[in-house]
């Protein structure tokens, strides 16, 4: 029999993580599969020695602490994040304590992370209810969480093999754009007020195919990568997991118009790079460099 998995729980001295606690460990098929790891500020209390004492491995972490976050969850393959807004009643820190869970997990590699959320409760009333802040600040960290995906290169259900899934063709060119390289564009650009054709710079790396993209990210990460594929999502199966993360209809067409851009007229109209790339000194990040050194969904593929 393979490994059992590892899920994190925080809470695991309360209500909802005891709850996650429980059913792991009472649940045949769950124990059979997998072990449990409660996390707590006090391991010496008698709650967390209960759960020492029913075999679960009990760890220190404190939310207010990421690093004490990241040892907790390091080797987890889930984890279950909750936070208490009650404790200090305030949503600056529940917001905080929320995103230093999910950098946390993102940086120990946890495949399937858990937020125990709600909805936004001033959006949903349209105004009209925006005092319920402990619904509000667990809210906005899911949101935190959907913005910090990696886009459309990602682990995928059921095997979490990479994927990169994108509505148009393998062959459909890419910019390689990292933002931390505009600098060095706009210093091009003051360097060389007259060399621009139509005053207009376009700032790109190179311009790569969809199946270059994967292409790159096999060889930084040849382990992961012998699993990694592309997919070629249709238009509908594109609307649906947009929708299926709470985008609105109005930007589901508008990402999705920007993907066919991509292979119809081309993202700067299918103008080459060259013109303005000769003009940049300093060196631009490529799509391997960003996958090595600064995508954070790829930091458990190293
Ligand atoms: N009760 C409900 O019906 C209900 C419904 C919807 C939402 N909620 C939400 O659920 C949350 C409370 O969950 P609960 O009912 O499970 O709470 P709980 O029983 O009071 O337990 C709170 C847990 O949070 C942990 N914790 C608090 N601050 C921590 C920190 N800084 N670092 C690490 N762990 C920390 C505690 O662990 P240690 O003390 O052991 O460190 C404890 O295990 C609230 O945010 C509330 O808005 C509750």
């Amino acid at each position: 029999m393979s490994a059992k998995k590892i899920i994190t729980v925080f809470g695991a001295t309360g209500a909802q993580g005891g709850g996650v606690v429980d059913t792991f460990q009472s649940d045949p098929k769950l124990r059979d599969e997998w072990v449990v790891r409660a996390a707590t500020r006090d391991t010496s209390k008698d709650s967390a020695k209960k759960l020492a004492s029913a075999g679960v491995e009990v760890v220190f972490a404190d939310l207010d602490d990421k690093a004490s976050l990241v040892s907790a969850m390091k080797g987890s393959y889930a984890a279950f994040g909750v936070t208490n807004y009650w404790e200090r009643a305030s949503a600056d820190v529940e917001i905080q304590q929320g995103r230093n869970l999910a950098d946390a997990a993102k940086e120990a590699g946890v495949q399937h992370y858990i937020w125990s959320s709600l909805l936004n409760i001033k959006e949903l009333s349209g105004g009209e209810l925006p005092n319920v802040y402990h619904f509000d600040s667990k809210a906005t960290v899911a949101g935190y969480i959907r913005e910090s995906e990696d886009g459309f290169l990602k682990q995928v259900p059921p095997d979490n093999n990479f994927a990169l899934a994108f509505p148009v063709a393998p062959n459909a060119i890419v910019p390689v754009f990292h933002p931390a390289d505009t600098g060095k564009y706009i210093k091009a650009i003051v360097h060389n007020r007259d060399a621009l054709p139509g005053n207009r710079f376009l700032g790109a790396t190179a311009y790569i195919t969809a199946a270059e993209v994967l292409e790159g990210f096999k060889r930084v990460f040849p382990e992961a990568g012998k699993t990694a594929r592309y997919f070629q999502m249709s238009e509908q199966m594109f609307r649906d997991y947009l929708e299926a993360k709470g985008t609105p209809d109005c930007i589901i067409t508008e990402l999705y118009e920007n993907m066919k851009l991509l292979e119809t007229f081309g993202y700067y109209g299918g103008e080459p790079l060259d013109t303005t790339a000769k003009l940049v000194e300093d060196h631009l990040t490529t799509w391997e460099e960003y996958a090595r050194n600064v995508a954070p969904g790829f930091r458990s593929c190293t």
